[in-house]
């Protein structure tokens, strides 16, 4: 077999190149170990060039190359930060009404990908396997076909992928379906985005190639992480900080997807109707900001300033906050060890691909008393995870019962359903998605070219 080629917009720093944390880089690591391979994709750099296209950066550790590119600033604007994360993102999350359509960034995305193709192209041998993913990248199968590649190539899409009647609503839309033809195998994370997908082809008279292929974690890494996380000074810091009462913790990039202002209603709902947890609980919610040079995302953050202080001033006693609300990061190995210690995980998105961090939580817990996850119904990990308890996130009410069911379950109640999780999170990981989709890659007949 010949190499194995990541495409993805976001490439792993030069210090997650030989630590994996999370995500993606997790998913490849036995798939990149195996021969050599090549990780293409932008520097995270914005560098004005003035003509041609940018040359790749090439760092080489161990069999894989990481081969960088930066983006000017007029780029990154139309085709991150506009047509990505301003147009694509909102829709595929079914928030048609915050897309901000503009035919000038829809060129700029075409541009980029076009430029991507370009500056691959002297990279790649004949014999390449090309593996393209989410949504930064529909178009680049095309534009590499366009340059005669004749590779086998496969996408991934990480994100949901909503009805036809909801993705019509963005011009050109049949056109990227078009341009997705290229792909000798489209993955998605759930069968319900698969039909979707594969739907949303069929209206357009293309061929129905969409597979779902749900991503996971690698659960016995995490749960190490979790125990040697429990002995560090952080969870010390955090338990004499609670003082008794239990933890209830939410982990989230700060976005609209997530569902997050609703769950602090949820939350706010438990204090007001369930009087007996006041002074007894804490919810930590840590949501790192994340594209804050989008509109909406600096209005969610206001939002959820304004809100964190309604509540907290209303509920607070001297000695007692009841929200932790914090925009930073925290190191993962810290946050590991906080899963453990908590007694629930509030995870509401209102739209998520996956949720890697319900993965998380439960392969961290503690197999003799672990803890309750509460999910939303439209998390891409919830079909596997029903023996949570699955919430409707637009419900705040709903959210306070969960949560109060949460609070007062049972040991026995929460191992059965910890053991039923933890299955489940140990049988579909990272590995095996990666595994399974490159295997259903080489299967799959290769996309009409001659
Ligand atoms: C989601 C997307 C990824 C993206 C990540 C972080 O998980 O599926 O493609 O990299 O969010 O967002 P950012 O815009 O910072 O890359």
């Amino acid at each position: 077999m010949g190499r194995l080629i990541i495409v993805s917009n976001r490439v792993p720093s030069p210090r997650e190149r030989s630590q994996p944390a999370g995500g993606l880089a997790v998913g490849l690591k036995d798939a990149l170990r195996e021969g050599e391979s090549l990780w293409f994709g932008w520097s995270g750099k914005q560098v004005q060039l003035h003509g041609g296209d940018p040359v790749p950066r090439l760092d080489k550790v161990d069999n894989v190359t990481y081969a960088t590119i930066d983006l000017t600033p007029l780029q990154y604007e139309g085709f991150y930060q506009n047509f990505s994360n301003g147009i694509l993102w909102p829709l595929f999350h079914y928030r048609v009404g915050l897309m901000n359509y503009s035919r000038t960034d829809w060129k700029t995305y075409l541009a980029v990908n076009a430029m991507f193709a370009r500056t691959l192209l002297p990279l790649l041998k004949p014999d390449d396997t090309i593996w393209v993913h989410d949504y930064h990248l529909f178009p680049l199968g095309q534009a590499l076909r366009d340059l005669g590649v004749k590779c086998r190539i496969g996408f991934f899409l990480h994100i949901p992928f909503p009805p036809w009647s909801l993705v019509r609503s963005l011009p050109g839309a049949d056109l990227l379906l078009e341009d997705m033809q290229s792909y000798d195998l489209i993955g998605v994370q759930t069968p319900e985005d698969a039909e979707n997908l594969n739907h949303s082809l069929q209206a357009n008279g293309l061929d129905a190639r969409g597979q779902a292929f749900p991503i996971g974690i690698d659960p016995d890494e995490f749960r190490a992480q979790a125990e040697k996380s429990m002995e560090g000074p952080e969870v010390e810091r955090l338990e004499g900080s609670l003082r008794g009462a239990k933890l209830v913790l939410g982990v989230d990039r700060l976005d609209y997807s997530k569902g997050l202002p609703e769950r602090f209603r949820g939350y706010e709902a438990l204090l007001a109707r369930y009087p007996e947890h006041r002074g007894k609980v804490t919810f930590l919610q840590v949501a790192p900001i994340s594209r804050g040079s989008v509109e909406e995302y600096r209005q969610l953050r206001r939002q959820l300033d304004e809100l964190t202080g309604r509540i907290n001033g209303a509920y607070s006693e001297f000695d007692w906050t009841p929200i932790r609300y914090i925009t930073r990061p925290l190191p993962r190995e810290v946050l590991a060890g906080f899963y453990r210690r908590s007694e629930a995980a509030l995870i509401t998105p209102l739209r998520d691909g996956m949720n890697l961090v319900a993965k998380e939580y439960v392969a961290a817990q503690n197999p003799d008393n672990p803890g309750v996850l509460i999910l939303s119904h439209f998390a891409g990990a919830a079909p596997e995870m029903d023996e949570g308890i699955l919430v409707n996130p637009y419900d705040p009410d709903e959210i306070a019962d969960a949560l109060h069911a949460a609070l007062t379950m049972g040991l026995a109640e929460r191992r059965t359903r910890w053991q039923a999780l933890e299955q489940e999170v140990s049988s579909t990981t990272a590995i095996s998605w990666a595994a399974d989709f490159l295997q259903a890659l080489e299967a799959a007949p290769v996309a009409g070219r001659s």
